[in-house]
């Protein structure tokens, strides 16, 4: 397996990153994770935007976020893959030693990796998946895509005892998001997810919006609204977004099976159009 480490396309075991950068010792560091069909991103200007955006909000400098295709397709290309996901982070870098205050002009550790995933035909059904409700313990400001994921990790340990593939993290009565992923229920015809620029945050999820532009096309009605963790037991379907998974329909909730224990109609309705979506993308792509 080849990667990607400052500036520099090498085998992993050759990789090597000290053991006094700040990701490693404070998790200082951000990350995107892209979804790839036939070597076009998904959402590519999305993940730029919010990439840029996390930098800036954590003061992390030494990386312009526009390089982000180049350095996609440069994974790509050394490890041959066509439908993928990269996996980039960039720590705030290597200090002489542990202190909270980052050193002036430290410069940023850059990793990058990528593993196969499905091609675009797998994206005519909804994958299932099984859920869990939990409190979300998180910070404040989880529109910043940060490596510090301790948060994110134990909801889902706390919600294997029901064999759940992923938390639903609940916020003063509300649905926040998912432990690694976006929420929406669908009551009826309406599609509903979370509002984005609450305080405190969730993040601005990339396969969020190209779910609800799909869900809008069909002529469903979307609603960005705050849900209720009551909501959740009474709802018609529940699905989680995220660019590893694009779109899974909930087939158990806390343990119980849910939905008759497969992705229901609409999930798969709504991964159809984003499907169409891609394929317009790429049919555009030179
Ligand atoms: N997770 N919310 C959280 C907390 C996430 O970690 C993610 C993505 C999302 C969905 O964002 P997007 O649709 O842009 O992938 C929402 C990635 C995939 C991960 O941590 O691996």
């Amino acid at each position: 397996m080849n990667v990607w480490l400052n500036g520099h396309i090498l085998p992993l075991e050759k990789a090597h990153i000290s053991p006094l950068d700040r990701g490693f010792l404070f998790g200082d560091g951000i990350y995107e994770v892209v979804r790839f069909f036939d070597r076009t991103g998904m959402a590519m200007d999305a993940h730029i935007q919010r990439l840029e955006r996390s930098l800036q909000l954590t003061h992390i400098k030494g990386f312009n976020a526009r390089e982000l295709p180049a350095l996609c397709e440069q994974l790509l290309q050394a490890e041959n893959l066509r439908d993928a996901c990269v996996y980039l982070q960039i720590t705030r870098g290597v200090a002489a030693s542990r202190a909270h205050m980052p050193p002036e002009n430290i410069q940023p550790t850059v990793f990058a990796m990528a593993h196969a995933s499905g091609a675009l035909d797998t994206l005519t059904t909804a994958a299932p998946i099984s859920l869990s409700v939990q409190p979300d313990l998180r910070w404040h400001r989880c529109e910043i895509k940060c490596t510090s994921l301790m948060g994110s990790i134990l909801p889902m340990l706390d919600g294997r005892h029901h064999n759940a593939q992923e938390a639903i993290l609940i916020r003063d009565g509300f649905v926040s998001e998912g432990s690694s992923s976006n929420i929406f229920v669908v009551r009826a015809n309406n599609v509903i997810t979370p509002p984005i620029d609450t305080d405190p945050s969730i993040l601005h999820g990339t396969m969020r919006t190209l779910a609800m532009d799909a869900a809008r096309k069909l002529g469903l009605e979307v609603s960005i609204r705050p849900i209720e963790e009551a909501e959740l037991a009474t709802a018609n379907e529940i699905w989680v977004t995220g660019s590893g998974r694009v779109l899974a329909g909930c087939v158990a909730l806390n343990g119980k099976v849910f939905g008759g224990g497969k992705p229901a109609k609409m999930a798969c309705a709504v991964i159809n159009g984003m499907r169409l979506a891609v394929e317009n993308l790429l049919a555009k792509t030179p």
